[in-house]
This record gives structure tokens, sequence and C-alpha cells, in this order.
């Protein structure tokens, strides 16, 4: 169900998709003319505005320019006449949602708006997502922000609106991929995807089918098409986890990505360009790995432009008392018991512990 304004001169048309719509469970306006359904966008925001493209006085195009203007968000969806496909065009161009040749079956109609409608619905699911994903990687929520993440932090600062590849280096449950997400979240590229890959998690095959996607039929059980990660972080920023685990073909099909922009699906011929900040983690020791001939030392060059790393548990022991009190929070809240706090002797254990998973 949607808030929908249908504007027309077309009298008998308007008010037979005024009833079809309403009949559709949708709350429906009605504007008899351009400028009254200009008039009505000034105080009223819609998730659709179902516009004719040729009316006296105000178009549809004008329409669409006001509601695109007031109200980014709305959906305009035009309905052109025959013939004037090459103004829906320009009016897709402007930032139409879609547009209907008239005439046409009302059910088409329906299914246009319905589309409009779930297209918004997902619009504000992926904002809000965004929105409480990215609080977590707010600097003021990372604890030991004051104490000892202070300098890991302070180079996230000065990295993050940069494009540069980051290896984030760490043993395990340091906080390497709460620190890529923070960079990402902190960058300029916020507002689009944050990948993660576990390049230990699966075997050469899976793992490049993964990364680069696939085309039907490149192997045994590729029966669809699959967009990889590389596509899917276009824009934003893929962080490869575990990033020592990889065989040298993925090696060197990384270092391709990184250095050209650009890759091939498996199975595929098509050459494909992406933009992508690339974020790695490891908890190995890839210089050693470069020495022993484990690791390509061209793409550690690539791969370590700015490198963190993360400080053990053991080593910032002021973080302890902090984090403890954390969680402490976070479960009494999430299993509903009432808890003060710590008791001193209680503290003195934690800090005196070597935490050998550090925060896992
Ligand atoms: N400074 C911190 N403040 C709050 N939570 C933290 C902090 N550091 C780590 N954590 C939490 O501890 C857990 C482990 O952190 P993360 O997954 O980033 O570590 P990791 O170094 O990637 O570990 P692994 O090597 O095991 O993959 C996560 O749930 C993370 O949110
Ligand atoms: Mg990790």
């Amino acid at each position: 169900m949607g808030r929908i304004l249908v504007a027309d001169d077309h009298d008998l048309l308007r008010r037979g998709i005024v009833r079809a719509l309403t009949e559709a469970q949708h709350d429906v306006d009605e504007a008899a003319n351009g400028n009254v359904a200009i008039e009505k966008l000034q105080d009223t925001q819609y998730d659709v505005v179902l516009s004719d493209l040729k009316m006296g006085g105000s178009d549809g195009l004008d329409v669409l320019r006001t509601a695109k203007t007031l109200h980014p968000a709305t959906a305009v969806i035009l309905m052109t006449a025959f013939g004037s496909v090459n103004t829906a065009v320009e009016a897709m161009k402007i930032g139409a949602f879609d547009y209907v040749q008239k005439p046409f079956e009302i059910e088409e109609m329906e299914l246009k708006v319905n589309k409009a409608i779930e297209h918004r619905r997902l619009q504000h699911e992926v904002e809000y997502l965004r929105h409480t994903q990215g609080d977590i990687y707010d600097f003021d929520r990372i604890v030991g922000a004051n104490g000892g993440l202070q300098s890991v932090l302070g180079i996230v600062r000065k990295v993050a609106k940069s494009n540069a590849t980051v290896l984030v280096r760490g043993e395990t449950g340091t906080g390497k991929e709460l620190i890529a997400g923070a960079t990402h979240h902190n960058s300029l590229r916020a507002s689009r995807n944050f990948v993660k890959v576990n390049c230990a998690a699966l075997q050469e095959n899976l793992l490049e089918s993964e990364l680069f996607g696939h085309e039907k039929g490149a192997f045994t059980g590729a029966d669809k098409q699959r967009i990889g990660r590389f596509e899917q972080a276009d824009g934003g920023t893929l962080f490869l986890d575990e990033v020592g685990d990889m065989s040298p073909n993925t090696q060197a099909k990384i270092l391709r990505v990184l250095q050209e922009h650009e890759f091939e699906r498996l199975g595929g011929t098509r050459t494909l360009r992406v933009d992508v900040r690339v974020i790695t983690a490891t908890n190995r020791n890839l210089a050693h790995m470069v020495a022993h001939g484990q690791f390509r030392e061209d793409l550690y060059y690539r791969l370590n432009v700015v490198s963190i790393d993360m400080p053990p548990l053991r080593e910032r022991k002021e973080d302890i008392r902090e984090l403890a009190s954390f969680f402490l929070r976070r479960f009494s809240g999430e299993l509903k018991k009432r808890i003060e706090g710590l008791s001193p002797d209680a503290v003195k254990l934690l800090m005196r512990y070597n935490w050998p998973g550090n925060i896992r």
C-alpha cells in the first residue's frame, strides 16, 4: 500500500486509474492538470506520482522536475501517448522511475506502481541498515579509542578518505575486521557497499567464483550466472580477510584487479571494470611468506600501501576494564539481568589474564 498522486487532464482515464488503485488498497489523490499536481506536491509527500506527459499548462516533465526537487525519493511514472517515446527517454534521464505507453492495461500500470513502492521500501531498508551498520564503526564507539587503539585510529582517520589499500595485521580477535569496517564507514565510499570475503574458508575454484563471479556453465554445478564480490563492491570497499591463504593463481588475479581494475567472470570472455578499494587482513606474517616464496612480492607491496598493526589485548591492559564493562552492559541487556558492575577483585583477575583469543 502506498500514497499515490494521479495527474491527468483526461477525466475519464484519471478516474478509472484512481478507482483501480483505490480498490488495490492504495491511498490515492488526484490532480486534473499539471498545475494542480505541482500545488499538491508542495504540501504532500507521495510514494509514487503517476503523471500524464502531455497536459495543458504544466506538463508531465514539470511535474517530474518538481517532484524530484521537493521529494527526491518519490518515484515518478509517466504516461505517454504513442509516438512520444523520445520524451519518455528524456524523462528517464531526468529521473523518472518508469513510463507506461497509452493505451495500457490497468494491470500493467498497477504492476509498475507496485514495483515503484517495493523499490522505495528497499531503499528505506538499505538506508536504515547502512545507518545502523555505520553506527557500530563510529570512532567513539570503538572501545579503546582513547586507550590502546589511539594510534591505530589515528592512522584510520588519516587514510580512510583516500583510496589507498590497507593491510591490517594482528592476532586473532584483535579487531582487524572492526578496523577494516571503520575505515570504509569513515571513507567517501561509506554510502556504497562494504563487502567481505574470507579467503581461508574456500578452496581455489570456489574462492575465485566468489570473488569474480561466473557465467552459466563455467564449471560443473554452475547452473546460473553469478555476480562476484568485486562487482558487488563496485564503488565501495572489498574486505579480503585471511589474505595470506590464497593460492598463487588467485593471487595473480587479485594483482590484476589492483593494477588494471579489470577481470573476467569464470567462464566469461567479457572484461569487466570496477572501482573497488581493497582492504585486507591477516594473522600470518606476509613478509615472511614472501621471503619463502609463498606469497607474491608484487602483490604484497600493492596490499601493503598502508599497514595497521593491531596490538594484542595483553599489550593494552588499560582497555580491559572498559571492554569488560562494555560487554557486561551488552550481555546484561541481552539476557535482561541486572548487573551492578565488576568488583575490584574481578577487575584484577581480568587484568592479570593474558587473553590469547584477544576480544573473541
Ligand atoms: N575495540 C573494540 N571495541 C569493541 N568491540 C571490539 C573491539 N575489538 C574487537 N571487538 C569485537 O570483538 C570481536 C572480534 O573482532 P574482529 O572480528 O574485528 O577481530 P579479528 O581480528 O578480525 O579476528 P579474527 O582474526 O578471529 O578474524 C568482534 O565481535 C568485534 O566487534
Ligand atoms: Mg577477522
